[in-house]
């Protein structure tokens, strides 16, 4: 899906600035064209006449360079790429990134372009976990930058852990989901005419008229979901539970408390041909509520809670025998054994493919941005890398839409 594309690379200053001359083979592999922009710093790294030679045009590294700016303005080289990618994007380009800094050629393109960025972070493992880098990543990532890797291993500086920049053909791969899908406007919308359906969030599940068991899902994924699905021309309804979250434009969002009324209004709204059920439903809920705040009465008694089982959304709709949606998809928030259940998940609840997911406390993934998640169908497991949950709703989508042109589902 890179054919045609113009992508301008900026060299950022780091060790991995080397792995940028493979990209420029891989991209131009894929018949992409390639610009390259290099910060001083960078040049520490790799030589102009390399990124030159490969990439077969100058190469960009003067902001008041008479001749470039006279022939081609360094707003003119930021508005003439499909995308720009910053690889190496060291802790210092995201820094200055994020606060809109431009002191530089790379750093003016970066603010004066209207097109799609992304970022491979690239840094020792400290500096990639210091609060100003998550801070700046969170900040790069509202601003909708994308963001590919990094990946966990052993580092130049001797250290082991997540900094090392994304591979050539994972950047690759990444920019070209971006290019390809409609996101970038590219495309033509590959759903329209469907109906998807998506369950999001946790549920709230009330003790009394104040208390409630609940969990830590913050819905991101399944409005992510939604975002891409409308993006793609789909007619796109969220049964959510309660979350912080802003309906994405293009869907609606139906909200609701706990499972029960999940499940009512997403029968309301059946047939649908996609259901994607990624909501966090409560397994149980209490037997019953109280009608007046339970309160202590001195005695040092501790009210015991009787639970009973909520109703299993997905797997009442995937078995039901008048309105089963065409595609079906589970998700599976495990903590230990993730595939083993996943594929166990599969089979039980009747779904037709399960996104499994490690939500353990240390992967952050509960209310947090990025996913590893493993797709699990009969015909196999995918592993996908750690991407944003907008990355992964995205190729999530693009499966749904091949297998939609394959007649797999209709
Ligand atoms: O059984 P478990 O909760 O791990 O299954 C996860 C999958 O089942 C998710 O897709 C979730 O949305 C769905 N589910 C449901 N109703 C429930 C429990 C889970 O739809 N009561």
């Amino acid at each position: 899906m890179l054919a045609g594309k113009r992508i301008l690379l900026i060299v950022g200053g780091g060790i991995a600035a080397y792995k940028c001359l493979e990209l420029i083979r891989r991209l131009r592999e894929r018949e992409a064209s390639v610009r390259v922009i290099m910060t001083e710093a960078a040049k520490n790294f790799v030589t102009p006449l390399s990124l030159a030679s490969l990439s077969g045009d100058k190469v960009y590294d003067d902001m008041f360079d008479l001749t470039d700016e006279t022939e081609i303005g360094h707003i003119q080289l930021s508005r003439d790429a499909d995308i720009l990618m910053v690889a190496p994007a060291t802790a210092d380009l995201m820094a200055k990134m994020a606060a809109g800094q431009c002191s530089d050629l790379a750093t003016t393109c970066l603010l004066a372009t209207d097109k799609p960025v992304m970022i491979a972070p690239a840094m020792n493992v400290r500096m990639w976990e210091h609060a100003a880098t998550r801070r700046n990543l969170a900040t790069l990532r509202a601003d909708g930058v994308h963001v590919v890797g990094p990946n966990e291993g052993d580092m130049a500086c001797g250290e082991y852990g997540p900094g090392r920049m994304a591979e050539p053909g994972e950047i690759a791969d990444a920019l070209s989901e971006v290019l390809g899908s409609p996101l970038a406007g590219l495309e033509s919308p590959r759903l329209e005419g469907k109906t998807i359906l998506i369950t999001a969030g946790p549920t709230h599940e009330p003790i009394d008229p104040v208390r409630y068991i609940a969990n830590r899902s913050s819905g991101k994924q399944g409005y992510a979901i939604g975002a891409e699905a409308a993006k793609l021309g789909a007619r796109v309804i969220i049964v959510s539970g309660p979350t912080r979250l802003m309906p994405p434009p293009g869907a609606e969002v139906i909200p609701v408390e706990t499972a029960d009324e999940m499940l009512q209004a997403v029968k309301d709204e059946l047939p649908v041909d996609v259901g994607v059920f990624a909501a966090a439903v409560s397994d149980w809920r209490t037997a019953s509520q109280a009608d007046q705040k339970m309160k202590k009465d001195g005695s040092g008694k501790v009210p015991s809670l009787e639970l009973t089982e909520n109703p299993d959304i997905l797997a009442t709709i995937a078995s039901s025998k008048k309105d089963r949606p065409g595609l079906v998809i589970g998700f599976a928030a495990e903590t230990e054994n993730v595939i083993q259940n996943a594929q166990k998940k599969l089979e039980k609840k009747g779904c037709d493919w399960v996104v499994a997911n490690d939500v353990s406390p240390d992967t952050g993934v509960m209310g947090g941005d990025e996913n590893t998640v493993h797709l699990v169908t009969s015909n196999g497991v995918e592993d996908w890398p750690l991407m944003d949950k907008s990355d992964v709703a995205a190729r999530l989508m693009e499966r749904v839409c091949d297998e939609l042109d394959e007649g797999v589902w209709t």
